[in-house]
């Protein structure tokens, strides 16, 4: 049986400057969507590209002192590159300058000139070259563009036009009848009242100032307007208008065009319009996306505000800027991008939240049960916390598909985040490091681990569209890495398809904390557009200085420091901080109590048991009116993760170090 078919687009970039991270949220955003309908059984067709034609370029490659062709392949290598590094997974890439867009182009423009609805004339009135966008003097009555803002010029040039006025009534009868097809409703409100009502005027499309653009075939003065020569791309990529229509006749109405609010315009009104002109069905949905804006308003490059995403990703990984991306704006909304409310979102939802869930589980397995997944059992009525997991788990994927069917993407994760708070919940209820205390309660404590280890691999599963490069991450540890079978939609129809026996694996944590003092010196140092490899650079040069800088000592000094195992007997939040635990010590036959400042990196639960670097000899301090009696070591890692210092082998506690 053939799948459904699922066609999704991005608008096409100007390549005429390097893309921030605003621009990114628009392809992140299609991508988790393709993603999540492939993962559902879709045969998805996922189109992105570049707009490279128009004023703006041309102005953009005169001033860099580039051939206009030569200015965008270098800007379209750099943005090939972006999407690389963001893991996005399209299908196709046009760019308006291959001969397979400029061709069918020139025979769209060629057929509408043919059946009457382009005619000769001359234009006159306004031009915005930033949005290259015609306006009215009325609609710019005080010499600014109304969508941008910045000063619009006088043309009066020669031009042939299209009968926008024919379509219009057909336009807004479409809208009416299509409540579905400009999402979310408030941009079809605006486009009816502020565009459709008033009545439409004629299009200028095409131009003759200028000559980086498709020529018109039959008047080679003229290129075509570049927002025509763009929109058609969606029908171009798929061999419109080319011998070979098959993607066409397969893919085409688009699902959903997603693109940003500011050109809800072109793809609500001109692009079913040309479409209804050339006979053709117009997309399902338009989806106009908010902003990602800054607290001190929009990012622009000539504010110097802008945040290259380049630098994000390399410093935090691509799965962490796509989760912050995806959660932080939410349906249709514009967004605040701040480094802290991204620092944030990293620590608290990926650190603590999902990084904890999986190193206090996968420990707790190769502690108590060796690293084999345990065996479960079902015992709802005497467990009622097992039961309101299991449907938690159960419950989640048809209601992420909801939300996502609606592009309610940021609620489509709170979906999916509630179930990872309900699985640290549910170690909370049921305490399994106390369970481990008695023989009698193994049974149970295997089915309170089982349950933790299925309901994170529904999580790591329905993690796949949003942050592809984790969910491996999470089957290595829980030991089903090639276990293709369990990383399906169809493996979440039912509880208990992770089998007993899998061989967990503790490896690193999922996503180390981060110092927010130290990460946010280096954002407001680097964010502005900096490459990342300086930072990088930077940092590890200062790391070696510093490392040849170390003072020396005699052998003398050093035997003055009394180093010693110790064994962590218990350990305990300190109340009202966030970085300490008080950790009682064995120490030979002493107890010692320390306050250590380790509680990002490490649960009270995971340190127990732990023979670890003592230093015996440290003059005790109080710290938050507790004692600390020494201080146990501990290695630092570049990015700010700390690592106990444990011991390798069997060797008492209070055994000295030398
Ligand atoms: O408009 N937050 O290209 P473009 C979120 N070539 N989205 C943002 C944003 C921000 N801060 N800044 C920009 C064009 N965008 C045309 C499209 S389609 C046939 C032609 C979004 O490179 C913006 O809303 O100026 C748009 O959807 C996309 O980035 C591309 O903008």
């Amino acid at each position: 049986m053939s799948k459904n078919t699922y066609y999704i687009t991005t608008p096409i970039y100007y390549p005429s400057n390097k893309l921030h991270i605003g621009n990114s949220y628009t392809t992140v955003a299609a991508d988790a969507l393709a993603r999540f309908k492939r993962l559902t059984g879709y045969d998805v067709r996922f189109l992105t590209g570049t707009d490279e034609h128009g004023q703006k370029i041309q102005r953009s490659a005169a001033e860099a002192g580039k051939d206009p062709q030569d200015f965008v392949d270098e800007i379209v290598a750099w943005i090939k590159d972006l999407w690389s590094a963001l893991d996005i997974s399209y299908d196709d890439f046009i760019r308006t300058t291959e001969p397979r867009h400029k061709e069918a182009v020139a025979k769209i423009f060629d057929r509408l000139y043919q059946q009457g609805d382009i005619y000769r004339g001359r234009y006159e009135g306004w031009y915005c070259t930033p949005c290259e966008s015609f306006w009215t003097a009325r609609q710019a009555e005080d010499g600014n563009c109304p969508d941008c803002g910045r000063p619009v010029e006088k043309v009066a040039e020669e031009g042939y036009f299209f009968r926008m006025s024919k379509y219009a009534p057909r336009l807004l009868e479409h809208i009416n009848a299509n409540p579905d097809f400009i999402q979310p409703v408030s941009r079809k409100n605006e486009m009816i009242n502020n565009f459709l009502q008033p009545g439409l005027e004629d299009l200028c499309v095409s131009r003759t100032t200028f000559d980086w653009g498709i020529p018109v075939p039959f008047d080679r003065k003229h290129v075509v307007y570049v927002w025509l020569d763009a929109l058609s791309n969606y029908i171009t990529a798929l061999g419109y208008g080319s011998g070979d229509e098959s993607l066409f006749q397969k893919y085409w109405p688009a699902d959903v065009h997603l693109i940003g609010k500011d050109i809800v315009r072109f793809h609500t009104i001109y692009w079913p319009i040309f479409l209804m002109a050339l006979g053709l069905p117009l997309p399902r949905k338009v989806f106009g996306h908010g902003w990602l804006i800054l607290k001190e308003g929009k990012m622009s490059k000539s504010k110097g505000n802008v945040v290259d995403p380049m630098i994000l990703i390399q410093r935090y990984g691509s799965d962490s800027v796509r989760y912050f991306l995806l959660r932080e704006i939410p349906f249709g909304a514009d967004g605040v991008f701040s480094n802290e409310s991204m620092l944030q979102r990293i620590n608290t939802d990926l650190a603590n939240d999902l990084g904890n869930l999986l190193s206090r589980t996968v420990t707790m397995v190769e502690r108590f049960f060796g690293g084999i997944v345990p065996a479960y059992k079902v015992e709802d009525n005497a467990y009622p916390s097992d039961r309101e997991l299991r449907e938690t788990a159960l419950n989640t994927p048809s209601k992420m598909a909801e939300f996502m069917e609606n592009l309610q993407l940021s609620s489509a994760l709170e979906a999916l985040w509630a179930l990872v708070r309900r699985s640290n919940k549910y170690i909370d209820e049921n305490t399994p490091w106390a369970l481990a205390k008695k023989e009698e309660e193994k049974e149970r404590l295997g089915t309170v681990l089982y349950n933790l280890c299925e309901s994170l691999r529904f999580i790591s599963v329905l993690l796949l569209p949003f942050m592809p490069r984790t969910p491996e991450r999470i089957w290595l540890q829980l030991g089903i890495g090639s276990e293709v079978n369990l990383h399906t939609w169809e493996s979440l129809q039912e509880w208990g398809q992770l089998k007993p026996g899998s061989r967990a694996l503790r490896a690193e944590d999922l996503f180390p904390r981060l110092d927010l003092e130290r990460e946010l010196s280096f954002l407001s140092e680097k964010i502005g557009g900096k490459a990342i490899k300086e930072g990088v650079k930077e940092r590890s040069t200062v790391e070696e200085k510093a490392d040849k800088n170390v003072e020396q000592i005699s052998i003398g000094e050093f035997a003055r420091v009394d180093i010693r195992v110790a064994e962590i007997l218990s350990a305990e939040p300190v109340p009202k901080t966030d970085k300490l635990l008080k950790l009682i010590l064995h120490v030979g036959e002493e107890k010692r109590q320390v306050v250590a400042g380790i509680a990002l990196h490490y649960s009270p639960e995971e340190l127990i048991g732990k023979k670890v670097l003592f230093v015996s000899n440290l003059k005790p301090v109080k710290l938050r009116g507790l004692l600390s009696e020494g201080m146990i070591l501990a290695a630092t890692s570049p990015e700010g993760k700390v690592i106990l210092t444990t011991v390798d082998g069997d060797i008492a506690s209070g055994s000295k170090i030398s």
